[in-house]
């Protein structure tokens, strides 16, 4: 039998080089900015119960109808996640989170999977950042949650993203569904002009509509009602107080009234965060207000807000923006010459990893030389030199690798606080 090269998956990809420190960097970013709102890390399960996803993000969804990886390799159906919203709100559910009584602040990372067609920026693995904040109807918390998903940008070196907001109201008779009657009303008469997945819509999931990137179904949607000008009372209030609480943070926004987002879970306020580098596939990330799912699952009826960042899309835009993507320098190359040196200089470089300093040596038998090379490769910032002869003396050369740095024979016993006074 031949060998055949083994290729990763379509639709997936491999992280490495500056792509991984790119990754790294926006996984740590969630960590740093999620934390510093208050938001605390919940890791869920990569599968889930299909009725899950089924249930939240809704039977008539794109990503219900066709993009989930189903298997049934028991008695139960399983999905490997789409998002990360409906698992955080299963665990908060079975974890009673619901009865602690106060808001409760979720931040998550990690894979999801929908088996769309690939392109720039659209996978079937992909990673999400995202948070979910349950407990609480305040407009001010969904301002305070559009303006972290900008300071995560911000950390990871993103400039120029948009943002986009809508609201979609709430399930109240005279809200979203008269706006929806009213909707279907005005189209019925021009569904011959709109395409088949629209057509099929119409029945289903009416507002989808609204976003079709079909020319002929866009040209008749410029002339339809909006949502925002079709609000029950309380919703206005609440899109009103959004409005302003970006307004009072000066982070400028559009009002767009395609904006419904393919999940049905939704209500209230919608936004979406694009970015102009990433071509078709343009929503870096995405959220909104989900007052009605915590009671859909199970629970007491409880609002919530939340957002996901895709992270590939953070990553293009990173590229895009030439935003750092450098690895940490590291502080430390160690050099043994000879077998006895090379042994005390491993001793010497785990006592400084102990420290909390990188520290790296050559494992490859290098000359002096190329040992040098290897370390300016690494970036170190200083270089530890032993010899025989230092040996010896218990002695050992501290190199400071910066341009016209000095070289400093010390003790070995010193050779750690030497080492610090070098770094910054
Ligand atoms: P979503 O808009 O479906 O929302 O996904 C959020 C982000 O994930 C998108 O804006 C995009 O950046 C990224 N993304 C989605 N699909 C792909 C893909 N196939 N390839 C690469 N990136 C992708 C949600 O998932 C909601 N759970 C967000 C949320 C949290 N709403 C409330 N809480």
């Amino acid at each position: 039998m031949s060998k055949k090269d083994i290729r990763a998956i379509e639709g997936t990809r491999d992280y490495l080089g500056e792509d991984g420190i790119r990754f790294e960097k926006a996984m740590d970013g969630a960590r740093e900015i999620f934390t510093r709102f208050g938001f605390e890390k919940i890791a869920t399960p990569v599968f889930e119960s299909t009725d899950l996803f089924a249930r939240s993000i809704g039977e008539a969804t794109d990503i219900v109808e066709k993009e989930m990886y189903t298997f049934k390799p028991g008695s139960e159906m399983i999905t490997l996640r789409p998002e990360g919203t409906a698992g955080a709100i299963r665990a908060y559910l079975q974890h009673n989170l619901h009865k602690q009584g106060s808001l409760t602040k979720l931040w998550y990372a990690g894979p999801m999977f929908r088996r769309e067609r690939p392109q720039k920026g659209r996978y079937r693995q992909f990673h999400q950042v995202g948070i979910e904040a349950v407990g609480s109807s305040d407009p001010l918390l969904d301002t305070e949650v559009i303006a972290m998903g900008i300071a995560y940008y911000e950390r990871l070196g993103i400039t120029g993203i948009r943002l986009r907001l809508n609201s979609i109201g709430c399930s109240k008779d005279e809200c979203r569904p008269a706006y929806r009657a009213k909707l279907r009303a005005e189209i019925e008469p021009n569904l011959d002009k709109l395409c088949k997945t629209c057509n099929s819509r119409f029945e289903r999931n009416a507002l989808r509509i609204l976003d079709c990137k079909n020319p002929h179904c866009q040209e008749v949607v410029k002339g339809l009602p909006a949502s925002y000008d079709n609000l029950c009372e309380e919703c206005e209030d609440h899109f009103a107080k959004v409005k302003e609480g970006l307004a009072a943070q000066g982070i400028e926004f559009d009002v767009d009234a395609t904006l419904v987002r393919g999940l049905d879970y939704y209500s209230k306020t919608v936004f979406e965060y694009t970015h102009g580098a990433l071509g078709a596939q343009d929503a870096i990330g995405g959220g909104g207000r989900y007052d009605g799912l915590v009671e859909e699952l199970g629970g007491p009826a409880t609002p919530a807000v939340g957002f996901a960042i895709g992270v590939e899309r953070a990553m293009i835009a990173m590229e895009a923006l030439g935003a750092c993507c450098c690895a940490a320098p590291l502080s430390v190359f160690g050099i043994g010459l000879g077998e006895d040196c090379h042994k005390a200089m491993s001793g010497m470089i785990t006592r400084l990893r102990r420290e909390g300093i990188s520290a790296d040596m050559d494992y490859e038998g290098r000359s002096f030389k190329s040992q040098m090379r290897l370390a300016n490769r690494k970036g170190a910032q200083v270089a530890l030199i032993l010899g025989d002869n230092e040996l010896a003396e218990g002695k050992v050369n501290v190199k400071d690798m910066r341009e016209g740095g000095e070289q400093l024979s010390v003790n070995i016993a010193d050779a750690i606080s030497e080492v610090k006074k070098l770094l910054p």
